[in-house]
């Protein structure tokens, strides 16, 4: 059993759940809680005694993830608070021993997954635990593990707990729950390429078929996961996941500044990765009683109802050489066909510069059976096509019309004027000056280290027809980015030059994959 086979069914799902619940939830203040207010091992074990559950139904979450249109559901079975989910003899500080519910939910899950065709798999913390007193956690110089209760660092042994706890809690996970697609470890923290190799081998040999995510650490596992929340700005070239919140958190919260995203938002985004052939792991927080909070029902009914119509354009995506933002939002490719989902509705037409591949037919995913009149469009030098649209827009989330090819579809040509007139030149597509200092543009498709004056990022373009144009400087971070304000940066075309200092211009744009502050240039 090789990578390529045990992705074929990730590749074609392209979308999951993600189920951050423990005993935490029961504070409501997600499920770092135990960090944040340093609760002490000792008093921390009394939540579980009132853990009891007992509205959940775990056919009643499978639907809803199905309904929602996702393949697949990966659930905290151990988070960093060292709660067991699930039976285990190896703590009892387990859902069954130590709950009053007496009740293991891991093997309700495992059986509504299968009765619902979804593949199953489990959040495992490998590294980062708070309850167990060898267990460590150290990123970039600070300390994530439990300093409180265990505050001698020389006493710690990631080895040890590794494999002492991990390793017979994994053979657990994989002998008693029948087929698992996938263990989602997490933080991996200082482990050792050594360690990170013997869990994810562990796991290949209990169940070949089983994935194993890139968290597991030292570049290993089967997939790449991105960062919490990151949707990249174009393909990293990889098989890649993002597990994405769908409020401010993971674990169920239950102040009043939730920041529950909109479902057009999540729709974007979920289209988003789809385009640069990735999957997007929406995550949900269940409640002490054992509900998926009625926020999240109405977000995934509605990410549903639009997948309903639209689910070929995003099952088995792969990554499109147009799968940048376009003024009207962007592409996704998918068995032989190329779609255009328009988040932004334009008037008239909808225009592709720089495919050179001829459109057999064209139509609305919502409406097939009316073909719509497509035109080859060539300006200034520059090619491409425009597909006529009905005035009226049939969904303002995201309306996505199907191009049915003959050829490969590639991108020919430099970065092109688009229809509304704007040049958008990418990091991605810049070349980065010979010799540069310090300067890359990462596998996400943004500028990194870019602090040295000398090294530079240069674009071809094609204006459509001469003319004067405003420069504006998009800078952009994922919802956990931090900002760093005051780079001065000169933009120069031929004999011109402009010049402008980023600074604080608000949120924008936070309808696309990422935040964005505007900086005028000039
Ligand atoms: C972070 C957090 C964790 C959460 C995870 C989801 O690493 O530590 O609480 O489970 O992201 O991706």
């Amino acid at each position: 059993m090789t990578t390529e086979d045990r992705l074929s069914w990730f590749r074609d799902a392209r979308f999951g759940m993600f189920i951050h619940w423990g005993i935490y939830c029961q504070l409501g203040f997600g499920e770092w809680v135990q960090f944040t207010l340093r609760i002490p091992v000792k008093r921390y074990e009394i939540l579980a005694r009132s853990f009891n559950p007992v509205r959940f139904d775990a056919d009643a979450w499978a639907m809803a993830a199905k309904n929602a249109g996702m393949r697949y559901m990966i659930i905290t079975a151990k988070h960093h608070d060292g709660f067991s989910m699930f039976e285990t003899a190896v703590d009892s500080f387990n859902v069954v021993q130590a709950a009053p519910w007496k009740h293991d939910p891991m093997k309700d899950l495992a059986d509504a997954c299968r009765r619902h065709g979804l593949k199953f798999g489990f959040y495992y913390s490998h590294v980062r635990e708070w309850r167990h007193p060898k267990a460590s956690s150290w990123e970039h110089g600070s300390n994530y593990g439990n300093s409180w209760d265990y505050p001698d660092e020389s006493t710690k042994d990631l080895n040890w707990y590794i494999d002492n706890f991990d390793k017979p809690q994994l053979r657990e996970l994989l002998t008693n729950y029948g087929p698992i697609g996938v263990i989602w470890f997490d933080t991996p923290s200082e482990i050792s390429e050594e360690k990170s190799r013997e869990l994810t081998d562990l796991v290949h040999e209990l169940q070949p078929d089983c994935l194993v995510n890139g968290r597991v650490g030292n570049g290993l596992g089967d997939y790449e996961s991105l960062g919490d929340d990151e949707i990249p700005v174009n393909s990293p070239g990889t098989d890649w996941e993002t597990p994405m919140t769908i409020c401010r958190g993971w674990g169920y919260y239950d102040k009043s500044d939730n920041e529950w995203k909109e479902p057009a938002l999540l729709i974007r985004q979920l289209v988003s990765a789809a385009s640069r052939g990735g999957n997007y792991l929406l995550n949900v927080g269940p409640t002490p009683e054992g509900k998926i909070p009625p926020e999240a029902l109405e977000r995934l009914a509605a990410v549903g109802s639009w997948m309903d119509t639209n689910e070929e354009s995003i099952r088995g995506a792969t990554a499109t050489p147009f799968s940048r933002e376009y003024p009207w939002g962007t592409t996704t490719f998918a068995h032989g066909k190329l779609y255009l989902h328009l988040f932004d509705y334009p008037i008239g037409r909808v225009e592709l510069w720089g495919i050179k591949a001829a459109v057999r037919k064209a139509q609305l995913l919502s409406y097939l059976g009316t073909d719509l009149p497509v035109s080859v469009i060539d300006e200034g030098g520059i090619g491409g096509i425009a597909v006529y649209l009905p005035s009226a827009c049939p969904d303002p989330v995201d309306t996505v019309v199907v191009l049915e090819i003959d050829g490969a579809v590639e991108r020919d040509g430099p970065v092109a004027e688009q229809q509304d007139g704007s040049v958008w030149l990418h990091a991605f597509d810049g070349k980065v000056s010979k010799g540069a200092k310090s300067l890359i543009v990462s596998s996400a498709g943004i500028t990194e280290g870019w602090t040295d004056a000398g090294d530079t990022l240069a674009w071809d373009f094609a204006a459509r027809s001469p003319g004067d144009f405003e420069v504006s400087i998009v800078t952009k971070t994922n919802f956990w980015g931090e900002w760093d304000f005051g780079h001065v940066v000169t933009v120069s075309c031929a004999d011109q030059a402009l010049t402008a200092s980023i600074e604080d211009s608000g949120g924008h744009g936070r309808h696309r994959a990422y935040e964005e502050r505007i900086t005028p240039c000039g």
